[in-house]
């Protein structure tokens, strides 16, 4: 565990705080890609942090979690969020303009998105409501899982689903912090976070992984043979083998030049990865990183300005697009990939 961590952890929570405190669930309009930027910008109303961005078998979405406890999906047809699902009953009291930072504990912050795209189920990770599931109309998503081997999830965090075995793997960031507790997972350097499986046909959670620093986003390999975990405070990547001779093994992936956050694949087998603040420097600007199979760095996607993205926490690429989503801003951008 190097030193360096902390200065960079410190960082993150000073800023955020500062963002929190100024009201964070109006769309200011600084907050805001300014115009002329060369991006498209979905603005969400009365909450904001899209975190993960996720799309169905035929194209449609986004879905993404915000921060009232809504599951939302941009219905392109009609240019507007709809809603798409719930993760508690519990919604009295979570809508509006309100610091849904004090709420979200009773009304769910849904985190990671992942869908099986041979049923149409969508799995959720949410921060407080454990691992659910919701079919392709939505609706009040169904409990799976809410502990392992005893232990409750504290902040239910990364979901992805193998397509080709219908098994779930998923992150549980700490057993000691909330997710608005984000900051003190980093500084206090704990340790308990957890890798997961949920087996759909036993309904059973298996800890692949114990011991870890903030564990994050979690991806699959194109082959379905490792899987990849952001440990965030280690500000690296741990890559899981999955495939039989090796399985269970770890490995260092890949160290980054900042915090990552989530992590996903594209078409080609590449890996986006999201990294907030670099070197402890300010994390008002948008930061990416592009991985090989192998963790070589191939791109970094950086807008050193902040106007057209920042504070990214989920990089999606799909049909020669980004899509960014962000836990702090209230709205998604695309972005075309630049040859
Ligand atoms: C948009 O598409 C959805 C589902 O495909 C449909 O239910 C809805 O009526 C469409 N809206 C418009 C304005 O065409
Ligand atoms: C796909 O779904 C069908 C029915 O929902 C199921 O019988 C089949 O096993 C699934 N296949 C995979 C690979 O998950």
């Amino acid at each position: 565990m190097s030193h360096n961590v902390v200065p960079a952890a410190l960082a993150i929570v000073l800023s955020t705080t500062l963002v929190f405190v100024g009201g964070h669930v109006e769309v200011v309009s600084s907050f805001l890609p300014e115009p002329n930027q060369p991006c498209e910008v979905f603005p969400i109303l009365n909450a904001v942090g899209p975190e993960t961005l996720a799309f169905d078998r035929n194209g449609g979405g986004p879905y993404t979690g915000v921060s009232d406890g809504r599951i939302i999906k941009w219905q392109a047809n009609e240019s507007r969020w709809i809603n798409f699902a719930v993760t508690t009953p519990h919604r009295y009291g979570c809508e509006g303009p309100l610091d849904h930072t004090s709420t979200e504990p009773k009304c769910g912050r849904p985190l990671g998105l992942s869908f099986n795209h041979n049923t149409s189920d969508l799995y959720i990770a949410d921060a407080y409501m454990g691992l659910l599931v919701v079919g392709p109309n939505g609706g009040l998503a169904r409990p799976l899982a809410k502990e392992a081997q005893g232990i409750p999830f504290r902040f239910t965090n990364g979901v992805v689903v193998d397509q080709k075995s219908g098994q779930i793997y998923f992150t549980d960031s700490s057993t000691r912090f909330q997710r608005r507790e984000f900051g003190f997972v980093m500084v206090s350097l704990d340790k308990t976070g957890r890798l997961l499986k949920f087996d759909p046909t036993t309904n059973k959670v298996t800890v692949l992984m114990g011991n870890l620093m903030f564990p994050n986003g979690v991806a699959l390999s194109k082959t379905g043979d490792f899987l990849l975990i952001t440990e965030t405070t280690n500000s690296r990547i741990l890559k899981f083998w999955l495939e039989p001779t090796k399985a269970g093994r770890v490995e260092v992936f890949a160290e980054l030049p900042g915090i990552p956050d989530n992590i996903n694949r594209n078409q080609q087998g590449e890996f986006w990865v999201a990294v907030n603040s670099k070197n402890g420097e300010s994390i008002r600007y948008g930061l990416a990183v592009k991985l090989n199979e192998n963790g070589d760095i191939l791109k970094t996607l950086e807008d050193k300005t902040g106007k057209t993205w920042k504070y990214g926490s989920d990089i999606v690429e799909t049909n020669g697009y980004l899509w960014i989503g962000s836990v702090i801003v209230p709205y998604v951008v695309k972005l075309k990939i630049s040859s």
